[in-house]
């Protein structure tokens, strides 16, 4: 009956499950509240309307009706807060050792990029059953990306990183939205995830490859003559980039950050901004000069050069070349 007419969008993550459940509740709550107190209007115009020669009698409050109306919906969006909080803390951090994808929305594109170096347009590949890590930003105005069947949704800023993640659990194409009125094609920003067997997915993913991002970033580190002033040995004129990724950061005011993705990207669009303590505040800005593509590059990059060792399938690719020859 509802194949025409579907009421919720297919359910093709591990989140959206949990998402619908505390929708259906909260649906329930509010209709059983809402049927209650038209019942009571309905019940009480009728019990106590104007009769000719009945006078009113003025009733004072009672205390246990007070405290029971007062404590059964305190209980009640007491289990709403906790559930939700927990669903939203889950839709906030993405599982340590996801795939990441780089995301830059553009009016009016999605431009995606796998950190194994795959680009696409309006088109995700993913494999089923794998976390997967959407670090986006966006070259213009705010976008919002939106997949209903995943049920994601997150703004995409200009000037900094949002980050969401899923994970597939159903082959499928689904479709992609912009969620955020960004101009006259706004409507026209859509595209699709497609979400494949893992064979399938290492088909794909064999083809079309520029090598991994962090290789690219690496390229542009030397091109940009990076590597004069971070040198790996501690004597450059600034922080040697060795391992600093996801580890606290002492700056120059006695603040303390931890080097995240937001931290390379301002560290190299607005180098004055977090200045890392002993160092002088003399890197030149690189906005305007490098993409936004460039700038994934250089914090995959950077990324790659925090995880020594075979971690995982594209650090262990991206390490050999990462380490020497940076002096
Ligand atoms: Cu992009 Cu709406």
């Amino acid at each position: 009956m509802f194949t025409n007419f579907p009421l919720w969008p297919e359910r093709a993550s591990s989140t959206a499950g949990n998402v619908d459940a505390l929708f259906i509740f909260l649906l329930i709550v509010s209709g059983m509240m809402t049927l209650l107190i038209f019942t009571a209007i309905v019940y009480f115009a009728a019990r106590y309307r104007h009769r000719k020669g009945v006078l009113a009698e003025q009733i004072e409050g009672s205390t246990p009706l007070e405290i029971t109306w007062s404590i059964i919906p305190l209980g009640v969006f007491m289990v709403i807060f906790a559930w939700g909080a927990v669903v939203y803390f889950n839709g906030r951090t993405p599982p340590r050792d996801s795939t990441e994808v780089y995301v830059v929305a553009k009016q009016w594109m999605w431009k995606l990029e796998h950190s194994e170096g795959q680009r696409e347009i309006n088109e995700l590949h993913v494999p089923v059953g794998r976390d997967v890590k959407l670090i986006m930003t966006s070259q213009d105005v705010i976008h919002s990306f939106f997949v209903p069947a995943f049920r994601i949704k997150q703004d995409v800023l200009p000037g900094r990183y949002t980050v969401a993640w899923f994970k597939a659990i159903k082959p499928g194409t689904y479709h992609l939205f912009c969620a955020e009125y960004c101009g006259t094609q706004h409507s026209g920003m859509i595209g699709s995830i497609v979400v494949m067997e893992p064979a399938q997915y290492e088909a794909w993913m064999s083809g079309g490859s520029t090598g991994p991002l962090s290789a690219t970033g690496e390229k542009i580190f030397a091109e940009l003559g990076c590597a004069t002033c971070h040198r790996s040995d501690t004597q450059g004129r600034g922080p040697s980039l060795q391992g600093v990724f996801g580890r606290p950061v002492l700056l120059q005011d006695g603040r303390t950050v931890t080097a995240d993705e937001n931290y390379i990207r301002e560290s190299i669009l607005d180098p004055g901004a977090k200045v890392v303590n002993g160092f002088k505040p003399v890197m030149p800005t690189f906005q305007g000069l490098v993409s936004e593509e460039q700038v994934n590059a250089l914090v995959a990059y950077v990324k790659s050069m925090a995880q020594p060792g075979p971690a995982g399938p594209k650090t262990a690719m991206a390490a050999p070349s990462a380490a020497p020859g940076k002096q």
